[in-house]
């Protein structure tokens, strides 16, 4: 498990980098998951109890889950998370994108800097092919992040999800590895080879 990934190919000039939630974030975390009570709702509910924290840091240490920081570099401050989910292997190699920004640092471009990292980190790290968002149709700053990210509409999914109480539609986005320049790597070990 990597515990920082940036551009390591770029000029440097990123402003942020990724690092894999651990236990001791528990207080950072649960006082941005507070503040940020209104930006998320009724989209997204994160932890916000210690004991809600440590299910969540035990679910993400699960080889199908992954949880990553979106950290501000020079400051660290953490300006939101992305958690890859269900992460299927075999024929698939895909994942599904989870994410939300905390209130001090969202609207200044983090998330969509840290979502691409997101992208890179899955591709060439995880050996993913394909990463997919699932997103409700008024949701306009979700469906704008993955937008510029380079996600695709793939379509639209009634009642997919259950979420604030209801099932929800939702549009599907996803973007695969030949969408995006990324580095070489050996297909994982899952994927057959015809
Ligand atoms: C979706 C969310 C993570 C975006 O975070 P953010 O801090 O605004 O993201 P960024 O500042 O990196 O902006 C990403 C892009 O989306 C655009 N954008 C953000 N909010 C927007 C809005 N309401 N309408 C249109 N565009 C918007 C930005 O202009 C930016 O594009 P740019 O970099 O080309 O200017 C944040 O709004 C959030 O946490 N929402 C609640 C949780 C949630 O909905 N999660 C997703 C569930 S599917």
């Amino acid at each position: 498990m990597m515990d920082f990934f940036q551009d390591a190919r770029s000029d440097g000039s990123g402003r942020v980098s990724l690092r894999h939630l651990a236990g001791r974030d528990q207080d950072e975390f649960l006082g941005l998951v507070g503040a940020s009570a209104e930006l998320h709702r009724p989209w997204v509910s994160l932890p916000s109890t210690p004991e809600q924290f440590q299910d969540y840091v035990r679910r993400y240490a699960r080889p199908d889950e992954e949880s990553l920081l979106v950290c501000v570099r020079g400051s660290g401050e953490i300006a939101g998370v992305i958690n890859v989910n269900s992460i299927i292997r075999g024929r698939f190699q895909s994942g599904s994108v989870t994410y939300a920004a905390f209130a001090p640092s969202a609207g200044k471009g983090y998330m969509r800097e840290g979502l691409a990292l997101v992208v890179r980190y899955a591709f060439e790290q995880l050996r993913l092919h394909r990463l997919e968002a699932q997103i409700q149709p008024g949701n306009y700053a979700s469906i704008e992040l993955v937008r510029r990210v380079g996600f695709r509409s793939e379509g639209y999914s009634p009642e997919l999800l259950y979420i604030d109480g209801a099932w929800r539609d939702h549009e599907r986005w996803a973007i695969t590895n030949t969408m995006i320049d990324v580095a070489p790597t050996p297909p994982h070990p899952t994927l057959p080879e015809r």
